[in-house]
């Protein structure tokens, strides 16, 4: 069985390998099913050893995996654990790929170990990884309406974090003080997906205006003229001005952090997809093609573009996979030369995530290593974690998608 992962407005013109893009080095395509089939094969060794006897707990989910660690180090599906949504969305994602039954019924348990979200008060912004990537990938293979249900009442409760004065959601409600206001930050224009598909599926069109606003204030507040990311906008709470606008997981607030651009790339690139309004569209390249312009050879970007001891400074594959995954779907709302450099850039990426440099096979059961979570913290340097592998797999089927209409 293969069920088509969806892909968004993609047009006629033919790939080329050599239009545009940062580098003319040669470089393999990758064959997008013995990608997938070795995302399989991780995935079924993954769940192996998170196997107890008979049983998993599925209310403990995958988060990272260490240097010279094998297993994944799993988190309890709580409120406060924004990446416990990316696990069963993995696993969707290789049912999607494979129609195998048993990985569904995984899916299915891990996915319903996070319906307490939609029955507790907002925590903060993160709801939108959490369920869309569980929740709503299961309801777009499987139509459960109990899944719609969740997906509905959990899109209300992020709503609750939107501020009319300020006119976008609230990221972090712990940290109001702690920033002195308001703060959002670019990972929030993610979450802004599962507003859309709310409001298109009976949720009212107040959830389409809040996604609509949160985006056209990050666009005014939240880039440099040169179209790099601040990660976090504080704002007044009352007034609505941007009092601030500095990094919480970058390496200082004048410099751009990988993952916070490849979410602003794959934020505004949705964002356009979901209104088709091309002030969006064209934000997307502008935001896309800054990132581009930048990268190091191998199309995988250090944690941070301007990070310390670059060239031997941490890499972000994490953000490549957010990025590959979204210059898919980029490059089919544009024509000619621009579609072939999305593209170009987007299988060059995936050709170096794919390598042995980056894919783990058998050093652990993730599908990729060399990611970093939060530099400044000191928290998962150079670590598997499980946000590479859900965008890289979902990058994995866009590129099949694309190349089966092209
Ligand atoms: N949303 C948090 C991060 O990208 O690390």
């Amino acid at each position: 069985m293969k069920i088509n992962n969806v892909l968004w407005g993609i047009g006629l013109a033919v790939l080329s390998a050599c239009a545009g893009g940062k580098s003319a080095q040669p470089f393999e395509r990758i064959d997008a099913d013995k990608e997938l089939a070795y995302c399989d094969a991780q995935l079924h060794r993954a769940l192996d050893s998170l196997r107890k006897g008979d049983t998993i707990d599925y209310t403990m989910e995958p988060r990272n995996i260490y240097p010279g660690e094998s297993a994944w180090n799993c988190r309890k599906a709580t409120k406060e654990e924004w990446t416990a949504g990316f696990w069963p969305g993995v696993l969707w994602y290789d049912y999607e790929a494979t129609g195998n039954d048993s990985i569904r019924k995984e899916a299915e348990r891990f996915t319903e170990s996070l319906g307490f979200l939609a029955t507790i008060p907002a925590y903060d912004h993160d709801l939108g990884f959490l369920v869309y990537c569980s929740y709503g990938n299961g309801y777009r293979l499987t139509q459960n309406p109990e899944y719609k249900e969740v997906i509905l009442a959990v899109a209300d409760s992020l709503a609750t974090l939107f501020n009319p004065a300020v006119g976008t959601i609230l990221s972090w409600p712990r940290n109001v003080e702690m920033y002195g206001g308001h703060n959002t930050i670019m990972d929030n224009m993610l979450n802004l997906e599962m507003l859309f598909w709310a409001s298109r599926n009976g949720g009212g069109k107040r959830l389409y205006d809040i996604a609509v606003s949160h985006a056209d204030k990050t666009m005014q507040n939240q880039f440099r003229p040169d179209y790099t990311s601040y990660h976090v906008a504080v704002y007044d709470t009352v007034s609505g001005k941007c009092i601030k606008q500095c990094t919480h997981q970058g390496y200082a607030d004048s410099t751009m952090w990988a993952r916070g651009q490849a979410w602003a790339v794959y934020g505004y690139t949705m964002v356009y997809r979901e209104t088709k309004d091309t002030k969006y569209l064209d934000f997307a390249k502008k935001v896309t093609d800054v990132y581009l312009e930048r990268l190091p050879e191998d199309y995988v970007p250090y944690w941070d573009f301007s990070a310390p001891g670059i060239p031997d400074a941490p890499k972000d594959a994490s953000a490549a996979c957010v990025v590959a995954s979204a210059l898919i779907e980029l490059a089919g709302y544009c024509e000619g030369a621009e579609r072939a450099k999305y593209i170009e850039a987007a299988e060059r990426m995936l050709a170096s995530l794919s390598s042995d440099k980056y894919q783990s096979r058998d050093k652990n059961v993730a599908f990729l290593m060399h990611s970093t979570g939060h530099w400044p913290a000191k928290s998962e340097i150079d670590a598997s974690i499980i946000y590479a592998d859900y965008y890289y797999i979902e990058a994995l089927l866009r590129l099949k998608a694309y190349r089966e209409i092209h």
